[in-house]
């Protein structure tokens, strides 16, 4: 027997309409049997307001019935944990975990986890998309919820990535803590506008030997909206429903305008799991499924002059922005002075140079690459060097100037550090690490 719970679309929790009542629903599905077994135990209950509960035919479900519920917020803790507790029960297998019920936001969603499962997964598998990009590994700090209920004790991943303040506040890492109680959490408004989609591949292409271009139509249930600088990810084929499912973040390379249509650029990472699949494994036809769009990384409102600053495939989401700019620029507006420094190791693993030359001839921009390692035999007379040092050569005082980076953390660190060091104040320096 399954359940799912969820407060219906479009209304609002904290509205007078619902004097002080939040309505949600939780609907299950199963045999005729363990239907009327729940119907008998929550009878005593129909009458005095806590919830109502009706009786449905499910159409789609092969198993049989469904019953639907809707429940009140003076009941509601009460009536959810005794259904999940009558499936587990229901389902007489002493071994299944319980489930625990997950209240998200005062109520506008209930979630159902089983016990001892990451609240970051659990979540997923209930449609709640918390952004998370090292794929529930404890390493990029993104999966944050604030936990109300009561005070958890926090990993040592938790205590390297968050403040003893926001720690004190009971911000916890989501992909860390494995549930074992009901919980009352709340997460930023805008993680509701995650969804999944399912995409098929449509294009193919290797940018350099390390790193493959690969071109995503939206198949469903909707188009993608996104902000250029967003991230999606990217599960591996056949994971994404799988108690622990294997996915990493990609940046979208393409311009928002077309939501139909993404773009990546993955970089094959030796030892890793999902890239090399990406990169060698990948077939045009095959279908992906992917969640987003996530991240805050994106190009501000203002006329500050713009440094772009890439490392490899870090070029992604600011080739997305660069897109957006010359779009703006066609359709009348006036764009502010824009550099990139595009960094690569030898002049083999620079790509899209012909496109962000002809940049040049539609923007206010210049495109400066630079090799860290040429081959001596390589004939190249553009920059030389690790990208601080050629930054350091030839940035002066920067007093107008915006700095937009991405790429390794190593990478951006010491960037952050010449950029700082020129004067650019931390308020003007926004990145995006590839963990
Ligand atoms: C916001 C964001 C956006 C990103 N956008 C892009 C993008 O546009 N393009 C891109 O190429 N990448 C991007 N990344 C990086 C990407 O998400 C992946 O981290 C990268 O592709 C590596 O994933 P993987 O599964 O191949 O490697 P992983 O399996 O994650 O392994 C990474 C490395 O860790 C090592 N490793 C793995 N497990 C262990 C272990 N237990 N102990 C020790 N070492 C281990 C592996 O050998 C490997 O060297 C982005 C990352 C973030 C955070
Ligand atoms: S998913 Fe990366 S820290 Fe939790």
């Amino acid at each position: 027997m399954e359940g799912k719970a969820g407060k219906e679309p479009g209304k609002c929790p904290n509205s007078q309409q619902y004097n002080g009542k939040v309505e949600s629903r939780i609907s299950l599905s199963g045999t005729s049997g363990e239907v009327a077994a729940l119907e008998k135990m929550v009878s005593p209950y129909q009458n005095d307001g806590d919830y109502k509960i009706a009786r449905e035919k499910n159409g789609h479900d092969c198993q049989g019935n469904s019953v639907r519920c809707t429940v009140y917020r003076d009941g509601y803790r009460r009536s959810i944990r005794c259904i999940l507790d009558f499936v587990a029960a229901a389902s007489g297998d002493s071994e299944r975990p319980v489930q625990r019920a997950i209240t998200v936001n005062d109520g506008v969603r209930i979630a159902s986890v089983e016990t001892g499962r990451p609240l970051l997964f659990g979540l997923m598998s209930d449609g709640i998309y918390i952004p998370s990009a090292c794929g529930g590994r404890g390493v990029c700090g993104q999966c944050r919820v604030c936990i109300k209920t009561k005070r958890l004790p926090h990993t040592e991943a938790e205590r390297s990535l968050i403040s003893e303040s926001d720690r004190e506040f009971g911000i916890h890492l989501s992909c860390q803590v494995r549930v074992s109680l009901d919980l009352s959490i709340e997460i930023p408004w805008k993680h509701f506008a995650a969804s999944q989609y399912s995409t098929r591949v449509a294009g193919l292409r290797s940018l350099t030997s390390e790193i493959r271009e690969v071109t995503l139509d939206v198949t469903g249930p909707r188009e993608l909206s996104f902000v250029a600088g967003q991230y999606i990810q990217l599960f591996l084929p056949g994971t994404e429903s799988t108690p622990e499912p294997l996915y990493r973040a990609y940046s979208i390379a393409s311009s928002p305008s077309y939501p139909r249509r993404l773009v990546v650029m993955v970089r094959r990472e030796s030892g890793g799991t999902v890239s090399p699949y990406i990169c060698d494994h990948l077939r045009e036809g095959q279908e992906l499924v992917v969640r987003g769009p996530f991240g805050d990384f994106r190009m501000h409102d203002s006329l500050r002059e713009a440094l772009l600053i890439a490392g490899g495939s870090g070029l992604a989401p600011l080739w997305a922005m660069l897109q957006v700019m010359a779009e703006e620029v066609r359709a009348g507006k006036i764009s502010r002075k824009t550099t990139l420094y595009f960094s690569a190791r030898k002049k083999n693993d620079l790509f899209l140079v012909n496109e962000l030359l002809a940049m040049e001839k539609i923007l206010p921009f210049r495109f400066v690459p630079a090799l860290s390692n040429p081959r001596p035999a390589e004939p190249w007379d553009g920059e030389r060097g690790g990208i601080s040092a050629v930054l350091d050569r030839r940035l002066d005082r920067l007093d107008n100037h915006e700095a937009y980076l991405c790429g390794s953390a190593g990478m951006i660190d010491a960037c952050i550090r010449v950029l700082q060091a020129k004067g650019l104040s931390e308020e003007f320096i926004f990145f995006d690490k590839f963990l």
